[in-house]
């Protein structure tokens, strides 16, 4: 199917280049997030750090703004903030993915980059089939593709996707996140000697163990951290219940303790992973330092997907900022990764600012890409603190029930809508704006609320206010330094004849 990925690739390249001024022209890019050259950007895929690189590869759809057989867009960096977009990793050209190269992971094996996904087929029935894949790279660049690994088993639905790889002593270990024939989602562990014959272990954890956690679980990943194993998933199909599950579909975690001989997780209750809107299939890796670090998706799928303003320039979706994940009183922390702090330029500095009754509003944090750190004096002499964010989003704090809470206009409706948490109190607030992004880390990554907002550019500026009287400590940087560029080889590629 050469000639089927050479036209596949072709066509996307030349998407890019026909809409390129176009989504450039769009006031709603971003300046260091990774977003798609055009159309949709979903999950990461094969985070890791290779040879000195990071490698994020990412699910996406060059033809249009909405979902579809999805090719592996491709980037890479040495500091996590110069960017270069790579050539083509994957295209959907063989029978067995042709409905798309659907999420997965990325393992070193003797040297070579060894990538496994899954392959999403409709047959001409109109049934799903699903195929678990894998692709090898000498380079980290190309990809040759040695087909299909794992059969869809017994007992399962055909979502049975989004394999997870790493190695637990002396053997490969896979998970692949799945749905049984009764409809409960799962995960189930796969292992090997060899990355290419597999054997099904067991179903590591189900939705039963949870009394219903949802009818699908997807984007697995499990990992040992601080002494204990995290089991990461994205359940879809939870209720709301209070402040908890707000979203279309949920990303969260459970820890505890994976017993590889007899594939049983022992484990404590499921907890999201973020607070905010948009926070979807996040992926960690293992780097060279031994830091845990972890990319999401800043979307969720079905959720005002087609209400969102950036698809008339032609694109949509984006990823989060790295973050470094460790596990403290059972509980994740995720804190943005300390390379993001050489984005960091003209500090503005105010030491025991008060905010009244009053609204306060410091021209200096006037902008659309920066990084805002308060740290807070005495919490319990105020009732209620507010930051409001150009007018569309506010951060708030309520002292007597301890609930911090993102609030934002709906895309579409501009009806308020709002996501919340509970913490013992209230010590830092660490903000990420980017244009159209925010992400919150509270308490030095306690909690994290991710949201896309898109506020009316003329409105630049942050007002705080508070019911009783708070004093903070304000560090402010403007955010530049972030690069991102295009690989000579995917130009090379880019322009070649077909
Ligand atoms: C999660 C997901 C995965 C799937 C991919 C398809 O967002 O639905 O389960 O592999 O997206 O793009």
């Amino acid at each position: 199917m050469q000639n089927k990925d050479r036209s596949l690739r072709k066509k996307a390249y030349e998407e890019i280049k026909k809409y390129q001024e176009v989504v450039d022209s769009d006031p709603y890019r971003l300046d260091y997030h990774l977003m798609p050259p055009v159309g949709l950007m979903n999950d990461p895929n094969g985070l890791i750090h290779w040879k000195g690189e990071f490698h994020v590869f990412f699910q996406w759809m060059p033809f249009k703004t909405g979902h579809g057989a999805k090719f592996w867009g491709h980037y890479s960096s040495r500091d996590l903030i110069h960017w270069t977009w790579q050539p083509i990793a994957l295209t959907p050209s063989e029978w067995y993915e042709q409905n798309g190269c659907y999420s997965g992971s990325a393992v070193n094996h003797e040297g070579k980059l060894n990538v496994f996904y899954t392959g999403n087929v409709k047959n001409d029935k109109g049934e799903r089939e699903t195929y678990q894949c894998l692709a090898v790279s000498e380079d980290g660049i190309h990809f040759e593709k040695k087909g299909v690994v794992i059969h869809l088993p017994e007992g399962y639905s055909a979502h049975f996707r989004d394999p997870k790889v790493w190695k637990h002593q002396d053997k490969w270990y896979m998970i692949i996140g799945a749905q049984t024939k009764e409809q409960l989602g799962c995960a189930v562990l796969y292992t090997s000697d060899d990355l290419m014959g597999w054997e099904l272990k067991g179903e590591i954890s189900s939705s039963k163990e949870h009394d219903y956690l949802g009818y699908m679980w997807e984007c697995p990943d499990l990992f040992h951290l601080d002494d204990i194993d995290v089991f990461m998933f994205s359940p879809q199909g939870l209720g709301s219940q209070g402040i908890h599950y707000n979203n279309v579909h949920q990303s969260g975690y459970v820890i505890g303790e994976l017993d590889y001989d007899r594939a049983v997780l022992h484990h404590g209750p499921f907890c999201e992973l973020d607070r905010g809107f948009e926070f979807y299939a996040p992926q960690t890796t293992l780097d060279d330092e031994g830091r845990r670090i972890l990319i999401g998706w800043m979307g969720v799928p079905d959720q005002d997907e087609e209400k969102q303003p950036t698809r008339a320039y032609k694109w949509i979706h984006n990823m989060t900022i790295p973050r470094e994940l460790r596990v403290k009183k059972g509980k994740i922390r995720q804190s943005p990764v300390k390379e993001l702090k050489k984005m960091r330029r003209n500090l503005f500095q105010k030491k025991d600012l008060k905010v009244n009754d009053e609204s306060l509003h410091l021209s200096e944090l006037d902008g659309a890409v920066m990084e805002v750190f308060l740290k807070f004096g005495d919490a319990d002499a105020f009732n209620r603190f507010e930051i409001d964010l150009f007018d569309y989003a506010k951060v708030i704090y309520q002292n007597e029930t301890k609930v911090l809470t993102l609030e934002r206009k709906n895309v579409d409706n501009k009806s308020i809508e709002s996501r919340s948490c509970q913490i013992s109190k209230l010590e830092t607030l660490q903000l990420f704006i980017d244009h159209s992004s925010i992400e919150v880390f509270v308490n030095e990554g306690e909690e994290v609320f991710t949201a896309r907002i898109f506020p009316d550019k003329k409105n630049a500026s942050i007002h705080f206010s508070a019911s009783g009287s708070v004093t903070f400590d304000l560090w402010k940087w403007d955010l530049t330094g972030y690069t991102y560029q295009t690989s000579e080889k995917a130009m090379r590629e880019a322009n070649k004849n077909p």
